[in-house]
């Protein structure tokens, strides 16, 4: 695999409350491991090794204290076979202010090569299944084409929702309908937070600008490969989580005791 990986760790955490007064939300506890273990298992079990953490300046620190430079032996095991947690190697930068994920696919620009795909995610998304056989079908997709996933919900208000057309293509991606933008959810889907591009997307991030909310929104990247007929999605199996309040990070933990997260096919 030949892909890179993009990992946003940055924001605030501010629905968590009194949770990330002192820590970054990625640090906390997900079962038994750190958040931002979850969406590194995802891009390692997808053959991604090269990967840069984005987060900000005040929890720097503490992401290369944790990870270092991603080689990571878990800290008891049994035998030798199972000592290895992960073998990464990974790229830090500090986004000083956290003005949206379109903000942070650009900062990857010297990251990722001109002709390189990479899959972006976010340091808060926990899926049930492995993402590996995806990954491998956009690495065949031509050049200037992007990836996305939906995942069905019963709050969609509260993510980008695709809207679909009679042949179940994607039409447009409405960020937080009812909330952000006028209207009831187009679908009952909801975009996860992972997204597959590759070089090419930087030129959309140059021609990006602020939103109402002040942010580089995502969904401005994710619009114009639609225009030109370029968006490929799938709709993932299992469970996902967007773990950023109080209600999901418990149910998140639940989650995982019943079913693991990250699972291989058989
Ligand atoms: P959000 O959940 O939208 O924002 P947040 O984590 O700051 O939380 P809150 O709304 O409670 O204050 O962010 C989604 C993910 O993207 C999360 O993992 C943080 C990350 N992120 C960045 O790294 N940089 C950014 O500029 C933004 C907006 C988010």
């Amino acid at each position: 695999m030949n892909m890179k990986g993009l990992i946003a760790a940055g924001g605030q955490g501010t629905r968590l409350g009194e949770l990330t007064r002192v820590t970054n939300k990625h640090m906390l506890p997900v079962a038994d491991l750190p958040m931002i273990y979850y969406p590194l298992q995802t891009l390692s079990l997808g053959g991604i090794s090269k990967i840069m953490i984005v987060t900000g300046k005040d929890h720097a620190g503490d992401f290369v204290n944790l990870l270092g430079s991603g080689k990571i032996d878990k800290r008891f095991y049994e035998t030798d076979q199972d000592r290895n947690l992960f073998e990464l190697d990974l790229t830090y930068k500090v986004q000083t202010k956290p003005q949206g994920l379109a903000q942070v696919v650009g900062m990857a620009q010297d990251f990722v090569s001109d002709g390189e795909k990479f899959a972006f995610i976010l340091g808060d998304n926990i899926v049930e299944n492995s993402l590996d056989q995806y990954f491998k079908e956009f690495e065949a997709l031509p050049m200037g084409s992007a990836m996305v996933f939906f995942s069905e919900v019963t709050d969609p208000e509260r993510f980008g929702v695709p809207r679909f057309n009679q042949n179940d293509e994607v039409v447009e991606i409405i960020e937080k309908p009812g909330k952000l933008n006028p209207g009831p959810p187009p679908s009952n889907y909801a975009q996860i937070g992972v997204y597959l591009f590759d070089s090419t997307v930087f030129d959309l991030v140059q021609r990006s600008k602020p939103s109402q909310r002040g942010e580089y929104e995502i969904t401005d990247l994710i619009n114009p490969y639609i225009a030109k007929k370029s968006l490929h999605h799938r709709f993932i199996k299992g469970w996902w989580q967007d773990v950023g309040t109080i209600q999901s990070l418990s149910n998140v933990g639940q989650l995982i005791a019943k079913t693991g997260a990250n699972n291989q096919p058989n």
